[in-house]
């Protein structure tokens, strides 16, 4: 029988990368299970699409709190009391304190549009296609303090093209991050894949040889 980690997944918004993994959790052999799904918006859709899926989704509204710190203390009792082992951010808006950032260290995960460490931050496409590249991608790294920054666990390429907007370049991405995704959380719920320092390593199976390559050729063609 798998075994399964209990996941809890943050999000702000829409949640469709939430939307990928809960799909990916539906596999039997899958390695994580989601234990919950947390919002700090109460309005976020993503909250609709995780019940409709089953799963156990609460908003933790960070405008009810006085201190980032009082708003991440909820946040983290309703992750221990669904018996949480890792954490995906997946759209999560607020800033993390160093606090939180410590006690979840290497047991958090976060997806960033970008080929890190080139364009962290906000408004990426618009800034890859301001830069002319004609690669970009996605990453899913552990959460450190400074923001889009931490091991990363795996990439994805994916192509710009002639006459790209933000928004095809964003649409781009986003499907293959709805790939890379599950594909990283399998790495690590699995163990085939571990941080140590500020270094990821991968299990050098047969079976995970490619798995264990950081770099996803083209995961939006497949
Ligand atoms: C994704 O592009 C993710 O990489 C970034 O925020 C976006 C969230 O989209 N961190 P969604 O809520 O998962 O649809």
């Amino acid at each position: 029988m798998t075994v399964r980690k209990r996941v809890g997944i943050l999000i702000s918004g829409r949640g469709s990368n939430m939307a990928a993994l809960i799909e990916a959790c539906r596999a039997p052999d899958y390695p994580a299970e989601i234990a919950v799904v947390i919002s700090n918006r109460p309005d976020a859709e993503g909250l609709n699409i995780a019940r409709e899926a089953g799963v156990s989704a609460i908003a933790v509204d960070h405008k009810a709190y006085i201190t980032r710190g009082d708003f991440e203390a909820d946040m983290h009792r309703a992750l221990i009391n669904t018996g949480v082992e890792l954490i995906c951010n997946a759209g999560f808006m607020r800033l993390l304190t160093a606090d939180f950032v410590e006690i979840w260290r290497n047991r958090q995960l976060n997806i960033h549009p970008s080929l890190l460490p080139a364009f962290r931050g906000l408004k990426t496409h618009e800034r890859v296609l301001e830069a002319g590249v004609n690669v970009t991608g996605c990453t899913v790294h552990f959460v450190r303090f400074e923001m889009d920054e931490g091991p990363i666990v795996a990439q994805a390429r994916v192509p710009v093209l002639s006459g790209d907007t933000p928004e095809t370049l964003g649409a781009r991405v986003l499907a293959a991050e709805h790939k890379l995704y599950p594909h990283a959380l399998r790495l690590i719920a699995s163990g085939d894949a571990w941080v140590d320092g500020e270094k990821v390593h991968f299990k050098e199976t047969s079976a995970n040889a490619e798995a264990s390559a950081p770099i996803m050729n083209d995961v939006s063609q497949q």
